[in-house]
Order: C-alpha cells, then sequence, then structure tokens
C-alpha cells in the first residue's frame, strides 16, 4: 500500500525561533495522528534543529532544495550529501518557485535527483503547468515532458523511493485549487505515465501529493480520489493547527 502524506514546505519564512515554535506546536499537535505521514521542510538554517525536535516522533524532515553537484567551489550551495549526514530523509525537489525563479531546468532537477538518490534522501519531484498551458489543453503533454525530463535514466529499482508533487502553477498561492476532479484526472495520468515506464507494482506504490492552495476546507474532497494520497501544503503548513487538520483530513 502506498504512503498517505502530508508535507509542510515553509519556503522562505520563519525566523530560527519562530521556526522552533512552529515545530514544536506541530509534534505537540500531532501525537495521535496515524491517518498520515507528516513531513515538515523548513528553510536550511532550521533542519539540524528541525532533525533533532522530531527524533522520537513520525515526523520526517525535508529540505527544500539541494545541489546539482557532488561537492566543491559552489558558493552557497548545500550538497544532498550534507544533507544526508544530518540524517533527514526527503527533499523537495523542481519546485515551480524554483523553476520560475532560478531557471531550473528538466535535465538539472535530473542531476538533483541523482545526488538525492546516490545520498539516500528521497526526492520529493514537482511539475506541473501554468494556466496558459491548461488554457490550450496543453496541461498532460507539459507534465508528459517534465516527467521524462526529470527521470531520464532513473532506474525502476531508484524510482521506488520517490515521491510525485502535482502542483498546477496557477493554484499555487493563489487561493485558486484544482478542483477535486482536475486533481484526480492529473493524478490519474501520472500514475499511468509511471506504470507505461516502471511497471505497475511501482506504479501502484507511488505517492503522488496535490499542491496548490490546499487547506482544511478544501483538503477532504481532494484526498478522497484514488490517486490523491496526500498533500504538499504551502501557505497553511505555516500555521500548525492548519497543518495538522489537512493531516486529519483522509
Ligand atoms: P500553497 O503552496 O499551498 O501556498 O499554494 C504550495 C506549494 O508551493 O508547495
Amino acid at each position: 500500500m502506498r504512503k498517505q502524506i502530508v508535507a509542510g514546505n515553509w519556503k522562505m519564512n520563519m525566523t530560527f525561533p519562530e521556526g522552533i515554535n512552529l515545530i514544536q506546536e506541530i509534534i505537540n499537535n500531532s501525537t495521535s495522528l496515524k491517518e498520515a505521514q507528516l513531513i515538515i521542510s523548513p528553510p536550511y538554517l532550521l533542519l539540524n534543529e528541525a532533525v533533532s525536535l522530531t527524533e522520537e516522533t513520525n515526523i520526517g524532515i525535508a529540505a527544500q532544495n539541494c545541489s546539482d553537484h557532488e561537492k566543491g567551489a559552489f558558493t552557497g550551495e548545500i550538497s544532498a550529501k550534507m544533507l544526508s549526514s544530518l540524517e533527514m530523509k526527503y527533499v523537495i525537489l523542481g519546485h515551480s518557485e524554483r523553476r520560475a525563479y532560478f531557471g531550473e531546468t528538466d535535465q538539472l532537477i535530473n542531476q538533483k535527483i541523482k545526488q538525492c538518490l546516490t545520498n539516500g534522501l528521497q526526492p520529493i519531484v514537482c511539475c506541473g503547468e501554468i494556466m496558459e498551458e491548461r488554457e490550450n489543453k496543453e496541461h498532460f503533454n507539459v507534465v508528459a515532458k517534465q516527467i521524462k525530463g526529470m527521470f531520464e535514466r532513473i532506474t525502476a529499482e531508484e524510482f521506488d523511493s520517490i515521491i510525485i508533487a502535482y502542483e498546477p502553477v496557477w493554484a499555487i498561492g493563489t487561493g485558486k485549487t484544482a478542483s477535486p476532479d482536475q486533481a484526480q484526472e492529473m493524478h490519474h495520468f501520472i500514475r499511468e505515465t509511471i506504470r507505461n515506464s516502471y511497471g505497475s507494482e511501482i506504479a501502484n506504490n507511488l505517492s503522488i501529493l496535490y499542491g496548490g492552495s490546499c487547506k482544511p476546507s478544501n483538503a477532504k474532497e481532494l484526498f478522497s480520489n484514488a490517486d490523491v494520497d496526500g498533500g504538499l501544503i504551502g501557505g497553511a503548513s505555516l500555521n500548525a493547527k492548519d497543518f495538522i487538520a489537512i493531516a486529519y483530513s483522509f
């Protein structure tokens, strides 16, 4: 059975003390949570503390990015090996903000996925179309192309640890959510695309998360779809009560 996951992408929010408080609040409010695997993705600055604070819990910790290089003269970068030395488990890769503001391509994301896999980290890999592409009915082609590029030369054995997040760019931080039918339709398409490349066992075990203005009021309807296995939550993950309420929505 595939895992149900609710992951909080804090983006560039929270100072160090604010972040510690939020992690503590999430821990305190989620002690009896069985429905989903919780993942918190704070900025790099907080990762070490996040790992120690959640040590005795089931909460996983994710970085929001990593370098496509192994090591060396890349000022300001953080490698997958450094992250894995913190004994954390996940890395969000290919977020649309990384693509739009930092010029990340599917090929670059492919290199980052390889770095993560080499270092025993599970990538949460994002894909999704912009509004214009959906209006032109190109959204399936766009997502298929992203998947093809990002997972090039990733073997079936390696793919086993991948998590995918479908995040329609037009729904991120906008308050506009994909309808449950739109989400299910794309998640199903993604699963079938993976089935064609990697076979049924891997496709059936793959967790596909929805991201884009997911909140307590719409999570239940989104998560009730057969191919929606949870959410990648931005804004609503900055409030412990909202974040936990989403995790209880299965
Ligand atoms: P949002 O962000 O929930 O604020 O729309 C989701 C994301 O970017 O992962």
